[in-house]
């Protein structure tokens, strides 16, 4: 069982950390925000843990009534892989923190493709 970290529960974030939850072979450890907004209520609802990704914000999650798994870096050492989808230029200044805890990750489309060794992209085409 792979178990996946999501930094960033935004558009893509939500979608990685629903999909995560519906592989067989894979665990979702918890997904990482900076803000007890919507999408925080929305992860609690669907029962995903939530950690605060920056640590001074942490105490707006209980103001909020939001209840909070950990920071970040509790949810980094914990998962085998991250997925970051977090704005660009967040994930590279991220990827310190990643390689701090040896924890690999993937970067969702918001970086350059020189912060890692490999780069894909899927396309699919549409015949009419
Ligand atoms: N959507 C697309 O079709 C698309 C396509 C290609 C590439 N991208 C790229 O993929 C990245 C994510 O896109 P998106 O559409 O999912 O963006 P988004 O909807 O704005 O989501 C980003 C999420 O990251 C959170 N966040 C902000 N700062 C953070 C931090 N320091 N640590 C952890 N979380 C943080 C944001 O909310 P909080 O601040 O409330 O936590 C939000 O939940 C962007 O770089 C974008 O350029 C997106």
């Amino acid at each position: 069982m792979l178990s996946v970290g999501v930094n960033g529960y935004g558009t893509i974030g939500k979608r990685v950390a629903d999909a995560v939850v519906a592989q067989p072979d894979m665990e979702l450890v918890g997904v990482a925000k900076t803000r007890p907004n919507y999408e925080a209520e929305r992860a609690v609802k669907n029962g995903y843990p939530l950690y605060a990704a920056i640590e001074e914000r942490a105490e707006k999650f209980d103001a909020a009534g939001i209840e909070l798994a950990g920071l970040v870096e509790e949810l980094v050492d914990e998962a085998d892989v991250m997925v970051d989808a977090t704005p660009s230029g967040i994930g590279a200044e991220n990827k310190s923190l990643y390689d701090e805890y040896d924890t690999p990750a993937l970067y969702q489309g918001g970086e350059d493709a020189d912060l890692v060794d490999t780069s894909f992209n899927a396309v699919s085409y549409t015949h009419l």
